[in-house]
């Protein structure tokens, strides 16, 4: 439990330092010896001089949403959340099903039916309260939790009913912002391009899984596999590779040494490239507090980042602030209900995120329980 929660931490981590804006930079220089085996100093170094946007394709602005919809038919998605039975995941899955509950019937969304994927072999105490399916985890995930995603996707694909021809992968720590639409367009998917998924820095690796005939390494996208809005028949054929190529790629210490944490979303990358599967990158999939200021347009919020600020309303990123929202404070039980708002001057987006945890706290009962 322990491992794995400072597995999260590392990959969030390096999540945050590949996210690369010149603030995190300053940040990582000061931290950058913690990740001697990520190497990570160079990679931001290189990170530093792309424009994160230059990575989303210009599909994201060629293909409006309702290009697929001029009947004017819903294309509904199964939301499927993979999650443990630990009670850091628990509190953020209960979140998560709550929000999606609010923005399921609101104007725009196309969410069909929901289900938590609990990949802990048995069920928990949130049976109930959350429609669930429970999964197998496999034999031995190499003190890597996330590997079990791709495992899991393989047996609820493989044995649940699932009525809805579109699946969104979600993580517990999403919260529906605005009703989300599908984002995918007929048979592309569309996924959140992430700046620090880059197969042609790491060309020489990526060729041991997608070897030259399958072309380019550059139509590995810069993607995981959450969030992202893909057909049922299409995730149906990439699921086993995915677990595949993940395991492969876990087993494989040059690429376990340079993938560190972002391994498993490497996995997904990888394994849609092989099976021809391009996604079309949209921006406004998600937003990240701290370093996106505002809600906008966006449909989910992700926290997988602290929010630390100071009482002038300055951002302490790195340093517990004198206000603090980050996840990974409550690895061992779910956070109180009605946190305090941060001070004046912290980001709308900051804001949006402490109200959203607050007023699903407030309505679920027997919060404080797990
Ligand atoms: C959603 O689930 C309900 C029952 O929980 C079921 O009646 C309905 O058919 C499902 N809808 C879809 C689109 O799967
Ligand atoms: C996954 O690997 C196993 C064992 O190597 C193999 O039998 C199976 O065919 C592979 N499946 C896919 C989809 O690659
Ligand atoms: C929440 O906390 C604030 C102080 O931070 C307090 O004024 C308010 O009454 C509390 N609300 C509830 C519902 O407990």
């Amino acid at each position: 439990m322990l491992e794995s929660l400072n597995n999260f931490q590392e990959t969030t981590m390096a999540r945050k330092i590949f996210s690369g804006s010149s603030t995190v930079f300053l940040v990582l220089l000061t931290i950058g010896s913690f990740f001697g085996t990520y190497n990570l100093i160079t990679m931001v170094m290189h990170n530093k001089t792309l424009n994160p946007r230059g990575l989303f394709n210009d599909l994201n602005y060629m293909m409006p949403d309702n290009m697929k919809r001029s009947t004017g038919t819903k294309a509904l998605f199964h939301v499927a959340l993979t999650a443990t039975d630990e009670p850091y995941s628990k509190w953020q899955s209960r979140i998560m099903y709550y929000w999606y509950k609010r923005m399921k019937n609101v104007d725009g969304s196309e969410m069909g039916n929901f289900t938590r994927i609990l990949h802990s072999g048995r069920s928990d105490n949130l049976m109930d309260e959350i429609p669930t399916f429970v999964v197998d985890p496999l034999p031995s995930d190499r003190g890597y939790i996330v590997l079990n995603r791709p495992w899991a996707f393989v047996q609820w694909l493989e044995s649940a009913t699932i009525e809805e021809e579109y699946i969104f992968m979600a993580e517990p720590d999403h919260i529906f912002v605005n009703p989300l639409p599908n984002l995918a367009s007929g048979i592309v998917p569309a996924g959140f391009g992430f700046d620090y998924i880059l197969a042609s820095k790491n060309e020489k690796i990526i060729r041991k899984y997608f070897p030259e005939e399958n072309g380019p390494v550059t139509n590995v996208d810069p993607i995981g596999n959450s969030p992202v809005i893909i057909r049922k028949d299409l995730l149906k054929k990439i699921a086993p590779t995915w677990m595949n190529v993940s395991i492969r790629m876990k087993d494989d210490p040059e690429t376990d040494k340079a993938f560190g944490w972002v391994l498993e979303m490497y996995g997904y990358a990888v394994a849609s490239a092989l099976h021809g599967v391009k996604h079309i990158l949209r921006e406004d999939f998600m937003l990240e507090p701290p370093w996106n200021l505002q809600v906008g347009k966006r449909f989910i919020i992700h926290y997988t980042y602290g929010c630390d600020y100071n009482m002038k309303g300055e951002l302490t990123y790195g340093t517990t602030g004198e206000w603090s929202f980050d996840k990974r404070s409550y690895s061992k039980g779910p956070p109180p209900r009605n946190l305090s708002m941060p001070p004046p001057g912290v980001p709308e987006s900051v804001v949006t995120l402490v109200k959203m945890v607050n007023e699903a706290t407030a309505n679920i009962p027997n919060w404080d329980t797990e």
